[in-house]
């Protein structure tokens, strides 16, 4: 299958099977139009930094009614972003939270910058994050690679070379298969299947939509892969 035929297949099924996720602008949603919000994609993509989907949601929801955009959360006392933060963990990810709300009002007019090196260079903004945003809210065609996608990439392309070390070739695999066309669905598409159906333990291979050109599944090592380096 050509790497174009694997994106078309991963879009396919996530037209149909895309989480719901209150920060997300569903595809059905964005085909008729709807935009991603920045504030909301920059926001949940922090809070999931180090934190599970499940634990963000009710975060989430509680940020945004009580700051709805980033001149509101930039005007937020530091005390309250803090107590509205308790219980997520990784202060350091809130401190930086207000730090980059205040530089996007400062510098930016309000509006978050669209490319991925200028999202970069914003408090608590790395390489991943800066990826994620970039390609979700900015439909721009950047390769987001968390443990989710590494794993996907590892099965898809059977490579079993352990983590650490396979990390660059998992980028690259991961890179080849972004679409110019919908890299934004792509890259959620990609995290859905690593969460949903390409999952560390039980892959549910027979219900994947990418079993015909899966490597790994052909091989019958879906599961022991991505190999780990022994600590
Ligand atoms: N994990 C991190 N970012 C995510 C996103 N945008 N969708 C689903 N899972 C994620």
């Amino acid at each position: 299958m050509r790497d174009a035929d694997v994106s078309a297949a991963l879009l396919s099924w996530y037209d149909i099977h895309a989480r719901d996720l209150p920060w997300r602008v569903g595809p059905r949603a964005r085909a008729a139009g709807a935009r991603p919000d920045p504030y909301a994609v920059w926001l949940s993509e922090v809070m999931l930094q180090q934190t599970t989907v499940a634990a963000v949601r009710d975060y989430f929801r509680r940020f945004t009614t009580r700051w709805p955009d980033v001149a509101a959360l930039a005007a937020a006392e530091d005390g309250a972003v803090m107590g509205e933060w308790a219980g997520l963990g990784y202060y350091a990810r809130a401190r930086n939270l207000l730090k980059c709300a205040r530089a996007v009002v400062a510098d930016h007019g309000g509006r978050f910058p669209t490319t991925r090196d200028a999202l970069q260079a914003l408090p608590g903004i790395g390489p991943y994050t800066a990826a994620a945003i970039a390609a979700i809210a900015f439909d721009r065609p950047e390769t987001v690679v968390d443990g989710n996608v590494e794993r996907v990439m590892a099965r898809l392309f059977a490579v079993e070379t352990p983590l650490p070390t396979a990390k660059p070739a998992l980028t690259a695999l991961a890179a080849r298969l972004t679409p110019q066309e919908r890299p934004g669905c792509h890259a959620q598409a990609v995290m859905d299947l690593g969460a949903t159906i390409c999952t560390p333990k039980n892959p549910a291979c027979g219900i994947c939509p990418l079993r015909a050109p899966c490597a790994a599944r052909d091989r019958g090592i879906a599961a022991t892969l991505p190999r780990k380096l022994a600590k």
